[in-house]
């Protein structure tokens, strides 16, 4: 017997609850995981992106620079971009904390890390009430993410897909504990890596865009971040320098090589901002993947960043990201536009401890002088350490945890508490005076945004910010009949459908948004709950089947897709796919509950 609690509305409500809390709890994952917008996507192609691999634009690894650049490459080497990604080698696992045993109360889980012949693994388990394991699910870390100046994280390869472990290591407590997001529920070792998260952490990843965690092989072609993430692709400045050598005319002033120095200030800021400023939202243009920018070119082009405007009544708090708290400091302010990431920061090197405070006041000396300061120099030099003018000017904070967020006050300000500027409340358009256009080129910053992209925005911000829903909807509805076939519209009208508690409705967007290719797990769920609730089975097994293709890592489509074959009396398929499904989602409690109904049901042949 199947309880009939596992096919009541309640029942499904709690699925749904599912999906939607996955949702909000994810926003990052969501924000840059964007969806298809042509369906050989899904595939994990090489993308013809990978054939400038071979042309004169060709990325060449930082292994090629160091023949030339060595003193550079060293120091680069020890600074926390040089170091964002590390493989499991023996000397890893010898300076960090290679056992760890927990126990999540609320979770009611068991997990263990541990080193075995020179391998790092990481497990997850169940004990029942009298004691024995009821699941245990084992895996060999292959990655780690993160320098550890906060904390890091691990990342382990199954098939094709790259996924972020329970444990992360927190250098606040020097402890592993559970990784961000695994507040909002167990996901097991079923969390994907995303290409937009990849991308901030990685030199070369090769994720497939829309493929919800799916990587090329090797999924990686440079680690760690390199020399040609913020020089742009190496082979023709390579191929220069060799004959260079020899035929002094072939150099040219660059070198054939993008050196953020020679950029206007706001072009090399550009590629600091690919990495360092999220804002409230992340769009990419249509059909670009987020490896299309190069340094040198306007970020813009590839990926437009969006801030909701701050307001004279919400709270100024100075937990900004660094490039929009730069942008409201007077010395960026007043100074034309001359102030940029690499005034003060020459991205080789991370100054030491005790040198950082006279490097940072040789930058601001750049601009100021001694006696800019309102505090005489006696008072200033009395101070350790002396006369520290990022340190009384830009205060730092403490963090507890591994949080995508500044410890340095890049607003520069001349009080701490000081209130924002009044230009933080002019940052927006005319046009649309609800965004700030972060990635906006100057001088365009009061052109139109595009509606799609308005849109895709918008999606992102309304769920954390839900006064954009009403907007969301109403340019969704103003784009049905200009973009009928586009998968965000599509995706928006169900939305709303399903703020109106019109299933019919929503069961028919999100089918159209499948069919123009949305890759979206959100969508592929609510569809087959929809239709699981309808008791359109059929469709439901058609929907579930593809989708699982798609999404071999998610849980709830195997539940759904169990739910709906015993619905049909397809209970061999029905166990077949529970079976599997509670082997590869063991901390999954309602698929092994699925699989026991199943088994009841498969005994007619006893009496
Ligand atoms: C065959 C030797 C060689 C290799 C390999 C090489 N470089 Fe260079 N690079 C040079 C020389 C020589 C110069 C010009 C002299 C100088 O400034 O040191 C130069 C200059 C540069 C500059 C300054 C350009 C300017 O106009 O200011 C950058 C940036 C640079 N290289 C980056 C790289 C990166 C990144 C790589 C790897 C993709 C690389 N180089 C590989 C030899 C090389
Ligand atoms: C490819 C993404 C990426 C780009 C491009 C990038 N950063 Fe970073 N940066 C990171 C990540 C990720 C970290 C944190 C690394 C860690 O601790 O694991 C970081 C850390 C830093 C730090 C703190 C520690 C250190 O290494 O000094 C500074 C400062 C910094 N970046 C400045 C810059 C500047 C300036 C630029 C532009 C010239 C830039 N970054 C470009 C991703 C990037
Ligand atoms: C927009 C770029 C961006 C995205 C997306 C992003 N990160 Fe980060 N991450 C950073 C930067 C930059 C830092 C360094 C802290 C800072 O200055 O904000 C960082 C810090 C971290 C750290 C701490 C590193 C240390 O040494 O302290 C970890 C771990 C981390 N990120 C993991 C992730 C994971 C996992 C994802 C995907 C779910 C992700 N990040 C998404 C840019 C990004
Ligand atoms: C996070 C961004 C970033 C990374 C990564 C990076 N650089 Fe640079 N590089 C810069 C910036 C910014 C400048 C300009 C510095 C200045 O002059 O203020 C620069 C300048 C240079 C120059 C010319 C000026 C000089 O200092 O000689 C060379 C050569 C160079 N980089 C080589 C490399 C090599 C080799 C690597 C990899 C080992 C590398 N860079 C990694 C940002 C970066
Ligand atoms: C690119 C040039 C430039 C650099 C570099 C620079 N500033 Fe400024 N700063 C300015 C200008 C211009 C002003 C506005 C005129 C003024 O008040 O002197 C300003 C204003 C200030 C103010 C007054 C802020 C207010 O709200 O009244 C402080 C404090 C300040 N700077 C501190 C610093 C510190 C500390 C550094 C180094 C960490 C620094 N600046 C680096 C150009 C710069
Ligand atoms: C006026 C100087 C100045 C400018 C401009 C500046 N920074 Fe910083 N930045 C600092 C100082 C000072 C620190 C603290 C460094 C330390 O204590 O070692 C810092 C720290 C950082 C860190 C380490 C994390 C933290 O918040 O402490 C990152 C990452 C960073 N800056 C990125 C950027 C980026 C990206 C830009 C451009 C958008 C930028 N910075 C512009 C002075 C500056
Ligand atoms: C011990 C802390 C301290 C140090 C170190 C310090 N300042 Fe200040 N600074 C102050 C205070 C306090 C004020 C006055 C703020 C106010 O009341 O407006 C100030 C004001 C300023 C102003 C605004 C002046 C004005 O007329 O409005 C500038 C610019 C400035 N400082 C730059 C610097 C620079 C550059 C350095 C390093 C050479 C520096 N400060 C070092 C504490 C410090």
């Amino acid at each position: 017997m199947i309880p009939a609690g596992l096919y009541t509305a309640a029942r499904f409500a709690i699925i749904l609850g599912t999906v939607i809390s996955l949702f909000a709890a994810l926003p990052l994952s969501k924000s840059r995981g964007s969806h298809a917008l042509q369906k050989e996507e899904h595939q994990p192609q090489q993308k013809p992106n990978d054939a400038t691999q071979f042309g004169v634009n060709a990325y060449v690894g930082s292994k090629v620079c160091v023949q030339c650049h060595a003193p550079i490459a060293s120091k680069y080497s020890r600074t926390d971009m040089g170091r964002s990604m590390s493989e499991i080698t023996a000397s890893l696992l010898e300076n960090i904390p290679n056992s760890a045993s927990l126990v999540d109360e609320r979770l009611q889980k068991h997990f263990d890390l541990y080193v075995e012949d020179g391998k790092l693994f990481q497990s997850e388990y169940e004990k029942s009430p009298d004691g024995e394991e009821v699941f245990r699910e084992t895996h060999e870390v292959n990655w780690i993410i993160g320098s550890g100046a906060n904390g890091f994280g691990a990342l382990l390869k199954r098939s094709d897909f790259l996924f972020e472990a329970p444990l992360s290591f927190y250098s606040k407590t020097k402890s592993w504990a559970l990784s961000p997001g695994y507040e909002f529920g167990d996901y097991g070792f079923n969390r994907p890596i995303l290409p937009g998260c990849i991308t901030c952490h990685s030199g070369q990843p090769r994720a497939v865009l829309d493929g919800n965690g799916r990587f090329l092989e090797p999924p990686f072609h440079e680690l760690a971040i390199g020399c040609e993430n913020c020089h742009g692709p190496g082979a023709a400045h390579v191929h220069e320098m060799q004959e260079g050598d020899s035929n002094e005319a072939t150099n040219s002033p660059t070198h054939s090589i993008v050196n953020p120095a020679k950029l206007k200030p706001w072009l090399a800021d550009n590629i600091c901002m690919s990495c360092h400023q999220t804002g409230d939202a992340m769009v990419l243009r249509p059909g670009k993947d987020y490896r299309d920018f190069k340094p040198g070119m306007p970020l813009d082009d590839t990926l437009a960043i969006f801030m909701v405007p701050p307001r004279r009544d919400s709270p100024q708090t100075d937990l900004l990201e660094h490039y929009f708290s730069m942008a409201l400091s007077k010395c960026y302010r007043s100074s034309g536009g001359r102030l940029s990431c690499i005034t003060c920061h020459d991205p080789h090197v991370e100054p030491p401890k005790q040198e950082a405070p006279a490097e940072f006041r040789a930058k601001c000396l750049e601009c100021h002088n001694e006696k800019s300061c309102a505090l005489p120099v006696a008072v200033r030099q009395h101070k350790t350490p002396p006369d520290d003018c990022a340190g009384c000017h830009m205060p730092k904070r403490q963090v507890q945890t591994i949080a995508h967020a500044v410890l340095t006050n890049h607003r520069i300000v001349a009080q701490a508490e000081e209130p924002y500027p009044d230009a933080a409340f002019h940052m927006a358009s005319p046009q649309t005076p609800d965004l700030v256009h972060l990635t906006a080129i100057p001088g365009t910053q009061g052109d139109a945004i595009s509606p799609l992209l308005l849109l895709q925005a918008y999606e992102q911000l309304m769920i954390p910010n839900p006064e954009y829903r009403g907007r969301y909807f109403a340019l969704a509805k103003q784009l049905e009949s200009t973009n009928p076939t586009n998968a965000h519209v599509l995706e928006a009208l169900a939305a709303l459908a399903l703020e109106q508690k019109d299933d019919g409705k929503a069961i028919e967007t999100l089918s159209a948004a499948v069919k123009n290719g949305s890759t979206s797990p959100q969508t592929y769920e609510q569809l087959g709950t929809f239709l699981v609730r309808a008791k359109r089975f059929s469709e439901a097994l058609r929907v579930l089947e593809s989708g699982i293709k798609l999404l071999p890592y998610d849980a709830m489509l195997h539940q759904l897709l169990g739910i709906s074959y015993l619905s049909v009396g397809k209970n061999d398929e029905a166990r077949g796919l529970l079976r599997q499904a509670v082997q590869a989602f063991p901390q999954d409690r309602a698929l092994r509950q699925l699989l026991r109904n199943s088994e009841g049901k498969s005994t007619p042949t006893n009496p």
